[in-house]
């Protein structure tokens, strides 16, 4: 194992102490790694700054010693981006994570960036309010993570990417340098918007130490409808003829085999007896009295045209909570078989030519392997997952996977689509880069890079090689 030179190591100490400064295999393997599975970690030590001094210290004195540095929040990435693999200095933020401002006049809550999601949830709704961006894991994923990856989830069809929430940030650069952005104004416009250069850039230019996010007023009773479909063709066909009469929260879709595993696995209940290929879950606020006959009567005009089999729809809180879990658990329940991810996008418009033209491709690579579909099919992200047999070695699978990527990222490709909707490139993605951002971008990138963290210290070798 990798070990940080002594001076460095010396000096982190004083600055630190031993509580603070972890060397120990399990804490390096604890913090080493994220959510995937392709790398081994080997850090070569974790610090647990308090302060944002704290952490403009740790940089000044890597980058004196040229050791680079990885940011760790909650680690629950999914491409490799909070991977630390080669003997990197993990700055974990798990202890700055102080509510330190609940403002109901601004509607926004000040945090440190390692406080937890679903902290920050709560303490939006005990004012009455909430902050709407949600994935399975709020439980564990810390809000700087979820703003250098830019964090998605469920309910983005209604309220956007984490991008639409923070209204402030505070960034220590690759130089130690402290940058406060934006401070929580709803306008500014006083030149280049440097916030929004950090929100989605994977720790390569500087570590989120504290964010300022906009809140809002909770979704009145939020109910969930579970559907049947028949194919994939009836999945647009399906979110046009609700969104033609109702605004949705969201509007995710599994196929058959994602949901025998999470039923399987998790011991949940199946929505209906009926069986289909493919299922929509739709969540939507309970706006007046009339919208259950509402519902129903989007649903049996499906079910005239086809496109729907069978539905259920939440009559408590309980019941929609559980609804919901036939779709979150789908992640947690098949990190089993160590599956390979993708995690792509187009417009919501060219999704059927989208869909047709990837299934083709599995078809056509994948005939031997079990594929899971599923996804926030309503903002044109779907998630293809390739499960691993137990039989064949992890980078034997993955070099086997990262070939058909190739033919699936040229059909993204040209339909202008991304291939990393909401995951982030971190590691998994960069070879891959080319197909959504053009050379030009990418020498910009490295350009900006180069500015914030002149001696390239901060998560290097992840989104792009400098
Ligand atoms: C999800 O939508 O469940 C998450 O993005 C995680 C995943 O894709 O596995
Ligand atoms: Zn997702």
């Amino acid at each position: 194992m990798s070990q940080l030179p002594e001076p460095l190591y010396q000096s982190l100490m004083s600055l630190l102490g031993e509580s603070r400064l972890l060397t120990d295999p399990s804490s390096l393997e604890h913090y080493g790694r994220d959510w995937t599975r392709f790398a081994a970690p080997a850090p070569s030590a974790v610090v647990l700054p308090e302060t944002v001094a704290e952490v403009q210290g740790i940089v000044r004195l890597a980058r004196e010693h040229g050791t680079a540095i990885v940011p760790s929040g909650g680690r629950t990435g999914l491409s490799g981006g909070a991977m630390a693999s080669k003997g990197e200095l993990v700055i974990a933020l798990d202890r700055m994570n102080s509510i330190t401002e609940v403002n109901t006049i601004n509607r926004s809550l000040t945090c440190g960036a390692g406080t937890i999601t679903a902290t920050i949830q709560q303490a939006a709704s005990d004012v009455g309010l909430c902050y709407p961006v949600d994935f399975a894991s709020s439980g564990s994923s810390q809000i700087g993570g979820n703003i250098a990856t830019n964090a998605g989830g469920i309910q983005v069809i209604r309220y956007g990417m984490t991008r639409n929430w923070v209204s402030g940030l505070k960034v220590v650069t690759g130089t130690g340098e402290l940058l406060e952005l934006n401070n929580g104004l709803m306008k500014n416009n006083t030149g280049l918007d440097l916030r929004h250069l950090m929100i989605g850039s994977e720790g390569i230019l500087g570590i989120i130490v504290e964010a300022t996010l906009q809140l809002t007023a909770p979704p009145k009773d939020p109910q969930v409808i579970v559907l049947g479909l028949p194919d994939m063709s009836a999945i647009m066909s399906v979110l046009q003829a609700f969104q033609s009469k109702i605004d949705l929260l969201a509007y995710e879709f599994f196929s058959e085999l994602a949901l025998a595993k999470v039923v399987e696995h998790q011991g949940l209940q199946r929505p209906f007896s009926e069986v289909t290929p493919f299922y929509a879950l739709l969540e939507f606020e309970h706006a007046g009295p009339d919208i259950d006959d509402h519902i129903m009567a989007v649903v049996e005009h499906c079910m005239t045209e086809g496109w729907v089999v069978d539905a259920v729809l939440s009559q408590s809180v309980a019941q929609a909570k559980g609804l919901w879990r036939l779709r979150e658990d789908i992640s947690e329940t098949l990190s089993r078989w160590t599956p390979y991810k993708n995690d792509i996008s187009t417009t919501i418009a060219k999704v059927p030519q989208f869909l047709s033209e990837v299934d083709a491709i599995v078809a056509r690579h994948y005939p031997d392997l079990e594929v899971v579909w599923y996804g926030h099919i309503g903002d044109g992200n779907l998630h293809l997952n390739i499960l691993k047999p137990d039989d064949v070695s992890v980078d034997e699978f993955q070099v086997r996977c990262k070939t058909v990527s190739k033919a699936i990222f040229e059909a993204i490709a040209s339909l202008g689509g991304s291939i990393s909707a909401e995951h982030g490139v971190g590691l998994l993605k960069k070879d891959f880069l080319g197909y959504s951002r053009s050379e030009a971008e990418v020498a910009l990138m490295r350009g900006i890079k180069a500015l914030f963290d002149p001696d390239n210290i901060m998560n290097p070798g992840k989104v792009f090689d400098s």
